[in-house]
């Protein structure tokens, strides 16, 4: 067999395995992986890497409305470009429902906005605010029907929450379809309530936004969450987990069968919490939903992942400037307030590095564990497997070459993204992805980034419109 290209000699690193192999790919396919493929059109020396796949990034924002006046900085341009230079070959963004809209028109209209911007492929989930009888009766159905599988629901956020009964319709139709439906897990009305308490005592600096939405308030709403799918019999993942706490009740829902999964996110492992408390404008760097806690409960989500109560680790990308006109989360002069800084955080392109480096540099994962919750168990979850997340014959080409050993110290600077910073500024990394591949071509190479903007493609069973 012909090959286009053969990656030779590096360590193949799988969910399951780990060996010394060659790569071979053809028109975009792996096709082979072996000890002495033959020679292809083009050769790759990988001795000395690592060679997994792509990784697949099941939660991050693009291009979704303004927030609280604030302007998400990464179009798909962006937020690509910066996966793949992470090592990331899949994304999984939000199309946002909108009012006045029929959900056909917003995924429509999602679709307008990735075609020809994106560098690597993409998936879309859906994010229901506004829960109708027609929505639930013929335009989730339908959706379903074309395979989009998967929708978010807020328990919390003005504008987006969804009380228990809206919710229960939601899993209900999801149910009936096979559908997943991804949980936001926060009570709204207790943050409401906490935050007005706190302002109503002067307390209004970005210190008190942990306060505003303590453990207390994720645990509560996942197991709401967790009750009403076993309920309705709906399959859950509840998304960016950041307690132990929250944690817990997964293990409660999981140990009696309730088909709960569960993702949490480098900044929650990473235990950002004590950078709120950073003086002045710096906090805002830190401040995303649920809030980032601090160390003990950083070790508990590490002890979760290990015994598999989390199966994924994404991104939860959102991000907006520190500076700048549009989406910027310092305002100048003023001092901060905790209930005007949009929250989230920029992480594509920092997911993998960061999880290699605190995982499995520092034995906490295995390389296998690794990959599985990076990129294996996402495409698997929602339904891309085995054509991404995998290197057997016949998936995509999606490779990511990684070299480990050498140090380097991540600094926004060399990063990819339209963001203006990054939490992670000054830590120290132990590997990181030196080459990426989308479908067999060359998408980033040690600090060259492919430009074809546009080659990336949508990944699912979109039905011609
Ligand atoms: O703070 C966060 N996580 N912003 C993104 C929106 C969401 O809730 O996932
Ligand atoms: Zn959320
Ligand atoms: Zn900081
Ligand atoms: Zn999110």
């Amino acid at each position: 067999m012909r090959l286009d290209l053969v990656i030779r000699n590096g360590t193949v690193v799988t969910a399951s395995d780990e060996f010394e192999a060659d790569v071979g790919v053809a028109e975009g396919r792996i096709v082979a992986v072996a000890r002495d493929l033959a020679k292809g059109d083009q050769e790759i020396d990988a001795t000395g890497l690592l060679v997994m796949p792509g990784g697949v990034d099941a939660h991050c924002h693009v291009e979704e409305p303004e927030y609280m006046g604030a302007r998400l900085a990464d179009d798909f341009v962006a937020a690509t470009r910066g996966a793949a230079c992470g090592g990331t070959t899949t994304i999984m963004p939000f199309a946002n429902q909108l009012p006045g809209k029929s959900l056909r028109e917003v995924v429509e209209d999602y679709h307008g906005r990735a075609q020809g911007k994106a560098l690597i492929d993409y998936a879309f989930h859906l994010i229901l605010s506004q829960v109708s009888a027609p929505l639930i009766g013929q335009e989730l159905p339908a959706l379903i029907a074309d395979g989009y599988r998967s929708f978010k629901v807020f328990m919390t956020y003005p504008g987006y929450m969804l009380e228990d009964a809206q919710i229960l319709e939601v899993m209900d139709a999801a149910r009936r379809g096979g559908a997943l439906t991804m949980v936001h897990a926060e009570n709204g009305h207790c943050v409401h309530w906490l935050g007005q308490r706190l302002e109503a005592r002067g307390e209004t600096g970005l210190g008190a936004f942990a306060e505003s939405a303590p453990p207390a308030v994720e645990r509560e709403a996942t197991h709401r969450a967790i009750a009403l799918a076993e309920i309705t019999g709906a399959k859950v993942m509840i998304v960016h987990v950041s307690s132990g706490q929250a944690l817990e009740q997964i293990r409660w829902g999981q140990d009696r069968g309730i088909p709960v999964l569960a993702e949490t996110c480098p900044q929650y492992l990473l235990g950002l919490g004590p950078h709120l408390h950073e003086p002045g404008w710096e906090a805002a760097k830190h401040v995303c939903s649920p809030p980032p806690r601090g160390s003990d409960d950083a070790a508990e989500l590490w002890r979760g992942l290990q015994q598999g109560a989390f199966q994924l680790v994404s991104s939860d990308h959102c991000p907006y400037r520190f500076a700048g006109t549009d989406g910027k989360r310092s305002q100048g002069g003023e001092r901060p307030h905790f209930r005007k800084v949009p929250p989230g955080l920029p992480g594509l392109e920092t997911r993998l590095p960061l999880l290699y480096h605190e995982g499995v540099a520092q034995g906490r994962l295995t390389r296998q564990q690794f990959v599985a919750v990076t990129a294996t168990n996402p495409a698997r979850v929602y339904g891309l497997y085995p054509r991404k997340g995998s290197l057997m014959p016949g998936a995509d080409a999606d490779i990511a070459l990684w070299s480990q050993g050498e140090r380097r110290i991540l600094r926004h600077a060399d990063l990819h993204d339209d963001c203006d910073y990054t939490p992670y500024e000054g830590r120290e990394l132990s590997a990181w992805p030196v080459v990426t591949f989308s479908r067999g071509e060359k998408v980033w190479d040690r600090g060259w980034v492919s430009n074809a903007a546009g080659r990336g493609r949508h990944v699912g069973n979109r039905s011609p419109s």
